[in-house]
C-alpha cells in the first residue's frame, strides 16, 4: 500500500495507550506505510550497512546499528557522540527519506509534540537473543524534544522503567508497525529491549527492525 506523502498516516484512528505522563504507544501507527519504510531501510543499509559498534567499555553490541540523516548516533572505545560522518564508511550517513521525516512528525504530533523535526534516526536491527540493556536516550544537546521509536518484524518486550535505573520496569510487546513516543517528563526515563524471541515475520523475516528518531542538537 502507498501512502500519499499529503495524507495523513496516522489518519485511521489507531489505538493508543498511555504509559507515563508523557509517554504514549501509537499502535499500528506505521503499518499502512510498512513497505515503502522497508524500501527505505534496504537502500539506507546498501550505502551504509548494519554493523555492531563497540560500548566505550570495549563490549561489541549485540544489536546491530546504522543510520540515517545529517546526524548518525555512534559508539565506540571514546564514547557515545552523534557525527555527521558514518566512520564505517567515511562518507555521510544516508540522507532521511520524506517519509521517515513525515512519520516521525505525525507520530510526535499524535502523542501531543507538534513541530517534531528530527535530524538523526538510528536504525536498530535485532536477531533472536539479541537485546539491548536498559538505558536513558541522553545524548543529545538538549531534552525539549521527544524520541520516536517504530517497531517492524519480529515483537518485542520493551521494557519501560522509571527516572532511575532501578526504578521498577513494565513490559509493553510493540508489534509490527507500533510506535512509541515519549518526551517531557518521560524524556529521560530508562528503558530497554529484552532478548528477542524468535519467530519468522512475514514482511522481515527473522529480524526486528527499529527506528529511533531523534533531535540531536
Ligand atoms: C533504543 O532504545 O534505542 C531502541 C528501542 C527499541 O529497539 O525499541
Ligand atoms: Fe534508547
Amino acid at each position: 500500500m502507498t501512502a500519499d506523502l499529503f495524507e495523513s498516516i496516522g489518519s485511521a484512528g489507531p489505538a493508543e495507550e498511555a504509559m507515563t505522563d508523557g509517554a504514549r504507544l501509537l499502535r499500528g501507527f506505521a503499518r499502512a506505510i510498512d513497505g515503502e519504510l522497508i524500501a527505505a531501510i534496504d537502500a539506507i543499509v546498501a550505502q551504509s550497512p548494519f554493523r555492531r559498534m563497540f560500548t566505550p567499555g570495549g563490549h561489541q553490541m549485540s544489536v546491530a546499528m546504522t543510520n540515517s540523516g545529517s546526524l548518525g548516533w555512534v559508539s565506540d572505545r571514546s564514547g557515545y557522540r552523534y557525527d555527521a560522518i558514518d566512520p564505517t564508511t567515511g562518507k555521510p550517513w544516508p540522507a532521511m527519506p520524506s517519509i521517515f521525516r513525515k512519520l516521525a512528525g505525525e507520530a510526535a504530533a499524535q502523542a501531543g509534540f507538534a513541530g517534531f523535526r528530527p535530524e538523526a534516526c538510528l536504525i536498530n536491527r535485532y536477531e533472536p537473543g539479541t537485546k539491548l540493556s536498559l538505558h536513558q536516550d541522553r545524548d543529545e544537546k538538549n531534552y525539549d524534544q521527544p524520541i520516536v521509536s517504530v517497531s517492524l518484524g519480529l515483537p518485542a518486550i520493551f521494557l519501560w522503567g522509571g527516572l532511575k535505573r532501578a526504578d521498577k520496569t513494565v513490559r509493553y510487546r510493540l508489534g509490527h508497525g507500533d510506535v512509541v513516543v515519549w518526551g517531557g517528563p518521560s524524556r529521560l526515563v530508562y528503558h530497554g529491549v529484552a532478548p528477542l524471541a524468535d519467530g519468522e515475520h512475514a514482511r522481515l523475516g527473522r529480524r526486528r527492525i527499529n527506528l529511533t528518531f531523534r533531535r540531536a542538537r
